[in-house]
C-alpha cells in the first residue's frame, strides 16, 4: 500500500513512518519542515534499511499537492500536518485555522482530484474539552476550549460533512490522548523547539540538564496526589493504531471514530518518579500554580478500537519513560542540522 504521510518527519509522523515500512507499506512523505528536519530521513533509513520519497512543500499549496498526487500511484494518505502548540494557537489564531483547517481542505480537495478516497486524521482527545467523566468514550459530546483544539474539531466537522456527501470515502478520526516516548534504538524520537509545552520532553530535558526543575502546573486536583492525570500512550502503539485503522477500516468506506489511548491514568509526579527509576536521574520538581484550561483528569475507554480494529496499546510506561530517555541522553540537542 502506498499512503501519501503529510506532515511524516514529524514526531508521530516519523514512527509511523518507521512502522509502515517495516509493516511492508510505502510511505511518500509531504512535510513543509516548520516543526521537522530533513535529518529525520536518515534515522528512518538507519532503521528500516529504506529512504523513502520526500517531497517538501505546503499542505496549503494545490499545486504542489497536485503533482506529487501525479507522480505517485497513491492508495491513502495519513493526515499529520498542522500546528499543534495550545498557547500559540492563542496568540496566532490565524496560523492555526489555516494549517490544520484549510490545508486540510487543499488536501481534501487534491485527494479528490487524484480519486484517492482514504484517509486518517490525526485529532486529539482536546475535542473532549473538560469531560464531565472517566473514562472518555468516542460518544461523549465534543467542545473545544481553545483555537487549536477548535481547529481539529471543525476538521473533523468539515470531514463528517464531506464523507457524508462522498460517501465512497473511508475517513477515519484518530483521537489520540498523550503521546510520549520515542523509538526503543534511541535513534528517533520527539524534538520540540524552544520550551516544551508538554510534561514528558520537559521532564527528559531537565533530567538531561538542559532545564533546571519542572514546573507541577497544580498539585490541588482532587486526584490520586492532588496533580493532574493523564492517558499517556507510547508513539510506537500509537504509530501501530494509524497501520490497524488502514488495514481495517480503509477499504471500508464510512466515517470512522476512534480514541487512541491505553485506558490508564497517570499523575504528573507518578510520571516524574517513573522517569527518575528508567534514568537514575532525580528530576527536579517545584509546585506552581494550574495552568489555566487544565482539567484534573482524563482517560480514553480505548474498547471500540480493541473492538473494531483490533489494536491495543501494549507498551507500559516504563518502556514509555526508559525510551524517552534512551533518545534524550543519545541525543541531548535533539536531531541534528542537515
Ligand atoms: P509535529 O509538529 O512533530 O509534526 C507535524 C509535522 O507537520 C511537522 O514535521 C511539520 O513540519 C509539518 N507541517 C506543519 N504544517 C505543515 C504544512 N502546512 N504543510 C506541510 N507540513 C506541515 O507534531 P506531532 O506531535 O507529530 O503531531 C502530528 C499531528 O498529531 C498533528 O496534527 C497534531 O495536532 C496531532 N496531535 C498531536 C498530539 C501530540 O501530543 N503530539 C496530540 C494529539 C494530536
Ligand atoms: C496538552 C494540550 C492538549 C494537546 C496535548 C497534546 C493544554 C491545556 N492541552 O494536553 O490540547 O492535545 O497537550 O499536545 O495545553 N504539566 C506540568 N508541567 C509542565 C507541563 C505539563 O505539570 O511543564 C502537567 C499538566 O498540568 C497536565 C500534565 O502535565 O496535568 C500533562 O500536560 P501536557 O503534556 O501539556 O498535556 P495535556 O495538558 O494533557
Amino acid at each position: 500500500m502506498r499512503v501519501l504521510v503529510t506532515g511524516g518527519l514529524g514526531y508521530i509522523g516519523s514512527h509511523t513512518c518507521v512502522q509502515m515500512i517495516e509493516a511492508g507499506m510505502t510511505p511518500i512523505i509531504v512535510d513543509n519542515l516548520y516543526n521537522s528536519k530533513t535529518t529525520v530521513l536518515a534515522r528512518i533509513e538507519k532503521l528500516t534499511g529504506v529512504l523513502p520519497l520526500f517531497y517538501q512543500g505546503d499542505i496549503c499549496d494545490r499545486d504542489f499537492l497536485d503533482n506529487v498526487f501525479h507522480l505517485n500511484d497513491i492508495d491513502a494518505v495519513i493526515h499529520f500536518a498542522g500546528l499543534k502548540a495550545v498557547n500559540e494557537s492563542v496568540d496566532a489564531p490565524l496560523e492555526y485555522y489555516k494549517n490544520n483547517v484549510h490545508g486540510t481542505l487543499v488536501l481534501v480537495e487534491a485527494m479528490q482530484a487524484a480519486s484517492v478516497n482514504t484517509m486518517v486524521f490525526s485529532s486529539s482527545a482536546t475535542v473532549y474539552g473538560e469531560p464531565a467523566t472517566t473514562p472518555v468514550t468516542e460518544e461523549f459530546p465534543t467542545k473545544a476550549i481553545n483555537p487549536y483544539g477548535r481547529s481539529k474539531l471543525m476538521v473533523e466537522e468539515c470531514l463528517v460533512d464531506i464523507q457524508k456527501a462522498h460517501p465512497e470515502m473511508s475517513i477515519t478520526l484518530l483521537r489520540y490522548f498523550n503521546p510520549v516516548g520515542a523509538h526503543p534504538s534511541g535513534e528517533m524520537g520527539e524534538d520540540p523547539q524552544g520550551i516544551p509545552n508538554n510534561l514528558m520532553p520537559f521532564i527528559s530535558q531537565v533530567a538531561v540538564g538542559r532545564r533546571e526543575y519542572l514546573s507541577v502546573f497544580g498539585n490541588d486536583y482532587p486526584t490520586v496526589d492532588g496533580t493532574g492525570v493523564r492517558d499517556y500512550i507510547h508513539v510506537l502503539d500509537l504509530a501501530d493504531g494509524h497501520l490497524a485503522a488502514l488495514n481495517h477500516k480503509g477499504k471500508e468506506a464510512g466515517l470512522h471514530i476512534y480514541n487512541l489511548g491505553t485506558g490508564n491514568g497517570f499523575s504528573v509526579l507518578q510520571m516524574v518518579e517513573a522517569f527518575s527509576k528508567s534514568s537514575g536521574v532525580e528530576v527536579a520538581y517545584q509546585i506552581a500554580p494550574r495552568r489555566p484550561g487544565d482539567i484534573a483528569e482524563c482517560w480514553a475507554d480505548p474498547g471500540k478500537a480493541k473492538r473494531e480494529l483490533h489494536w491495543e496499546a501494549t507498551r507500559t510506561i516504563d518502556d514509555m519513560t526508559t525510551d524517552t530517555w534512551r533518545w534524550q541522553s543519545n541525543n541531548p540537542n535533539g536531531y541534528p542540522d542537515a
